[in-house]
């Protein structure tokens, strides 16, 4: 019996990105694993004060830090993240550990996010912090509805959970996030029409727009990919992000799969286009600043990350 981490569960109002790297000591691989197998309790003790909040944590691990943390075996398909260079950049950076922290309320998730960076001192820092929020009606900050087509309940875990194609790791995931920075002036002098043609759904009512109307290079054409006849799903939880000072306007993807391939193939339909030079006008608005790749062991295997 295997416990998947929380991956499927219902979307929140609040969510905060932690991304960290570690010190390359070995010296350090006690204070991590110890980290690890504190989580679900670190979870509870602060989760338990708000019991409809809904705290949760999902804690990826990178390809390099794996090697370092745990050696062999290695989960079947973790590597780092591959850069694309296609008609847009999407670079790849630094990262460890991902803490991908969740609740109905923000001081849920800055408490938890506090005790982690506590725990991390010494042994890693954290090198990309993004507190996300819901805007109105489950929109990005393009004013787009986004999360309608995301799987829910058994066809999220079918699309997301490891299964027999690793044995060692069933009830595993991997993740994929980007961090994007909209240049919102641009977009705003976009006629809603053409707006809509690059998502492929209406901006008011969120409605698809019928295939024939879509274009070849619309969003949701790119990001739909099949194998076998069959839709190959992600389950996806972006969050708005932003600071009106800076005049920064932000989603944070994030994209989790039973396999990495998925969500690259998804990406190269948008970076470099398909075919070559047909790809997604969102990122004509949209820049990539970060990416990573981690995997999402076990409840079981956190709990028990020996010393
Ligand atoms: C759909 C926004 C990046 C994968 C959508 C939709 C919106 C949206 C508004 C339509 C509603 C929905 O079904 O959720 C964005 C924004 C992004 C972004 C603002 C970043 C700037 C990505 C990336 C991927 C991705 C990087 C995958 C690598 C998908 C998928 C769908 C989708 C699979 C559903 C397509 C379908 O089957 O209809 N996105 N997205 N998105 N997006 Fe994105």
């Amino acid at each position: 019996m295997v416990t998947p981490q929380p991956v499927g569960t219902k979307l929140t109002q609040a969510a905060i990105f932690l991304v960290a790297t570690l010190s390359e000591s070995v010296s350090i691989n006690a204070q991590i694993r110890d980290l690890l197998g504190d989580l679900s309790s670190l979870v509870r003790g602060v989760g338990f004060r708000v019991p409809d909040g809904r705290l949760s944590c999902i804690t990826g691990i990178g390809s390099h830090a794996w090697d370092q943390l745990f050696g062999t075996p290695r989960p079947r398909d973790l590597h780092p993240f591959q850069e694309i260079r296609g008609v847009h950049h999407a670079p790849a950076t630094p990262g460890d550990l991902l803490f991908h922290i969740r609740a109905t309320r923000m001081d849920l998730c800055f408490e938890l996010a506090a005790a982690i960076v506590s725990r991390l001192e010494g042994a890693g820092e954290i090198v990309d912090e993004v507190h996300g929020f819901k805007y109105f009606d489950e929109r990005d900050l393009l004013g787009f509805v986004d999360g309608t087509e995301n799987p829910t309940g058994q066809p999220a875990l079918d699309a997301a959970i490891v299964g027999d194609e690793d044995p060692a790791f069933i009830g595993g995931s991997y993740v994929i996030v980007q961090k994007y920075l909209h240049d919102l002036k641009k977009w705003d002098a976009i006629p809603t029409e053409v707006q809509e043609h690059i998502i492929g759904r209406r901006k008011v009512s969120d409605i698809e727009l019928a295939d024939a109307a879509k274009p070849s290079y619309a969003h949701n054409v790119l990001t739909n990919i099949e194998e076998n006849g069959q839709q190959l799903q992600i389950v996806r939880d972006n969050m708005p992000f932003g600071e009106v000072r800076k005049g920064e306007f932000g989603t944070y993807f994030i994209g989790y799969a039973r396999s990495p391939a998925r969500t690259e193939q998804m990406l190269r339909n948008m970076f470099v286009g398909k075919p070559p030079g047909n790809y997604d006008r969102l990122l004509d608005v949209s820049t990539a600043v970060t990416g990573a790749l981690f995997f999402i062991p076990t409840g079981e295997f956190l709990d028990g990350a020996p010393d």
